[in-house]
C-alpha cells in the first residue's frame, strides 16, 4: 500500500477579480521509503502540491482533492487535533532558506530543544541531550558549540542541517524537502542530498524531494513527477523516464541539465525558450502548447490526461512518443 496518495488536487486563490486555479488535477504517490521527485520550473505549482499533504494552504487559498490519503489514513477528514499531530509526527518539512524558519535571536540548540518540547514532550536536560544528539545525527561538527550559536552564525549548508535535524526528530514517515539545496553551492548541495539519502536508508522513511533541476532529481530519486502549469504531465521511474522521456516539456527539462563536462560550473545547455505560463492565462488544452515546438491544433483543446506508455511510465502528451509525432493519436480529443 503506498503511503501517501493524492488525487485530484486542485488549488486555487481567490481575488477582487474572482479566482485562479494554479493546480489542476494533480495526483501522485509516495511508496513507503521511496524517494519521488517533484520537478517543475518555477511557480509550476510543486509547493503547494506539497502543502497539501498536510493541508496548510497560504490565505486566500482553497484546496479541494478527492484523495489525499496518508498511511491509510484520510488527511481530508482529519480533525483539527489530528491534523496537528500529522503535522508534528508524521510528516518532517524542510525548506529552500533555512533562515528564514529560525528565531533570528534564539540560540540554534533552544530552538531544537523547543521543537522536542513540543513534539516529544522533552524538558530541560533530556531536551537538550536529545537535541545534542540530533545535531550530531546530521554529522555538526562541536554540536555543544552549535548549540550556543545563533542562526546568522551558522553557514547556509549548517542551517539546512538543523532544519533537517528538526524535521526528522519526531521520526516521520514522510520527508518532504522543498528546494532543500537551491540556496547551497554546489558541493554543499551535495552533501545535504547525501545526507538526506543516508537518513533515509537508515530510518526507512519516505522523502519527496521538490527541485526545479532535474539533474538533482535524477541523482537522488527513484521515481520522478513531472509539473508545468499546475498539472502533472509526466511521471514514471527516474531511470525510465530519463531514458525515454515523453512529454515535450520533459525532454526540455532534461536538455537543459548542465552537460557532463561542464558539470558543477552551472553552465546551461539549451534549456526551453519562453516563459512559464501565468496560471490567469491558461484557458484550456494544453498548458505546453505556447511553448512546444511540435504543437499542432488539437493541443490547444487537448484534455489532460496521463497514458500509460508501460513500466508505470505516464505520459500527457498523446502526440509525440519518443520525440516522434504521432500520427492519429488521442482519437477525436
Ligand atoms: N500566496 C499566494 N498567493 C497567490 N498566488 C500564489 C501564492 N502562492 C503561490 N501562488 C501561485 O501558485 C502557483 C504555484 O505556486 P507554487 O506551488 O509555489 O509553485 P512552485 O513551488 O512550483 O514554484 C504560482 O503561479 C504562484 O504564483
Ligand atoms: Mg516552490
Amino acid at each position: 500500500m503506498a503511503l501517501l496518495t493524492v488525487a485530484g488536487l486542485r488549488i486555487a486563490f481567490s481575488h477582487r477579480g474572482g479566482s485562479t486555479e494554479v493546480v489542476r488535477g494533480v495526483e501522485f504517490a509516495v511508496e513507503p521509503g521511496e524517494t519521488v521527485g517533484l520537478v517543475g520550473e518555477s511557480g509550476s505549482g510543486k509547493s503547494l502540491a506539497c502543502r497539501s499533504i498536510i493541508r496548510l494552504m497560504p490565505a486566500h487559498a482553497t484546496m479541494t482533492a478527492s484523495k489525499v490519503e496518508f498511511d491509510g489514513r484520510d488527511v481530508l477528514a482529519m480533525s483539527a487535533k489530528e491534523l496537528r499531530d500529522h503535522r508534528a509526527h508524521s510528516v518532517g518539512m524542510i525548506f529552500q532558506d533555512p533562515y528564514s524558519c529560525f528565531d533570528p535571536t534564539m540560540r540554534i540548540g533552544e530552538q531544537v530543544a523547543e521543537t522536542l518540547r513540543v513534539n516529544a514532550g522533552l524538558e530541560g536536560d533530556a531536551a537538550k541531550a536529545r537535541a545534542l544528539e540530533l545535531l550530531e545525527s546530521v554529522d555538526i561538527a562541536s554540536p555543544e558549540q552549535r548549540f550556543r550559536a545563533y542562526p546568522h552564525e551558522l553557514s547556509g549548508g549548517m542551517r539546512q542541517r538543523v532544519m533537517i535535524a528538526i524535521a526528522i526528530s519526531a521520526s516521520p514517515k514522510l520527508l518532504i524537502a522543498d528546494e532543500p539545496t537551491t540556496a547551497l553551492d554546489v558541493t554543499t548541495q551535495a552533501q545535504i542530498l547525501g545526507l538526506i539519502e543516508q537518513r533515509r536508508r537508515e530510518s526507512g522513511m519516505a522523502v519527496l524531494l521538490v527541485s526545479h533541476d532535474f539533474g538533482v532529481i535524477a541523482q537522488a530519486c527513484d521515481r520522478v513527477v513531472v509539473m508545468y502549469g499546475g498539472y502533472v504531465v509526466e511521471a514514471g521511474p527516474v531511470a525510465e523516464v530519463c531514458a525515454r522521456p515523453q512529454h515535450p516539456y520533459t525532454r526540455g527539462l532534461l536538455s537543459s541539465i548542465p552537460s557532463l563536462e561542464s558539470a558543477g560550473r552551472r553552465v546551461r545547455r539549451a534549456g526551453i525558450p519562453g516563459q512559464p505560463p501565468n496560471p490567469a492565462d491558461l484557458v484550456a488544452g494544453c498548458p505546453f502548447a505556447d511553448r512546444c515546438a511540435q504543437v499542432r491544433p488539437a493541443c490547444r483543446e487537448l484534455h489532460v490526461a496521463l497514458e500509460g506508455v508501460g513500466d508505470g511510465h505516464v505520459t500527457a502528451c498523446p502526440y509525440v512518443r519518443d520525440g516522434v509525432p504521432v500520427t492519429n493519436a488521442g482519437g477525436s480529443r
